[in-house]
């Protein structure tokens, strides 16, 4: 699964990032603050990509519709903050930027999706973002 895979690839990263900052601390001091700094980009890059694993949408069912499947989903989990994401030309016009912010889950801010939720949305902009 990707999941499991990026976890365990970001786990790995920081056990050598631990032992790089370790090495790198005990050299001069400068190095020192160097190296922290290192470490501190490091695993906070690592930890990033394992708190937002990257969603792989299963559109094999039935052909979504932007009506009843996708948006629902704006307007139970993103009209709140986006009011401009009410209807289909503004939704659609920023498809590609709404497909990414969901894939990545860095939206919806402060909340999450289901898998049926996502697969809504990202499936139907994967067809090509049809008024259906
Ligand atoms: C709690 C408030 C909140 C909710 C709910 C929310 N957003 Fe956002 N969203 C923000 C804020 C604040 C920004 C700008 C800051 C940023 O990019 O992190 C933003 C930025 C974005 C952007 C990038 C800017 C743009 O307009 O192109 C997209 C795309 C987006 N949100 C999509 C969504 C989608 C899709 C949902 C629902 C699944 C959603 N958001 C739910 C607050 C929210």
């Amino acid at each position: 699964m990707t999941f499991q895979k990026e976890y365990s690839f970001s786990t790995f990263l920081k056990i050598v990032s631990f032992i790089v900052c370790i090495e790198t601390k005990s050299k001069t001091m400068n190095k020192t603050m160097f190296g922290l700094i290192v470490c501190i980009v490091i695993l906070g890059a690592c930890s990033k990509s394992s708190t937002n694993p990257s969603f792989t949408p299963d559109c094999s069912g039935a052909v979504k519709s932007f009506k009843n499947d996708a948006l629902p989903v704006f307007q139970s989990s993103c009209d709140g903050c986006h009011s401009n994401f009410s209807n289909y030309s503004q939704i659609s016009a920023d498809k590609s930027s709404i497909r990414s912010k969901i894939v990545d889950g860095s939206m919806p801010q402060n909340g999450s999706l289901s898998t049926a939720q996502k697969n809504n949305v990202v499936c139907w902009i994967d067809n090509g973002a049809p008024n259906n």
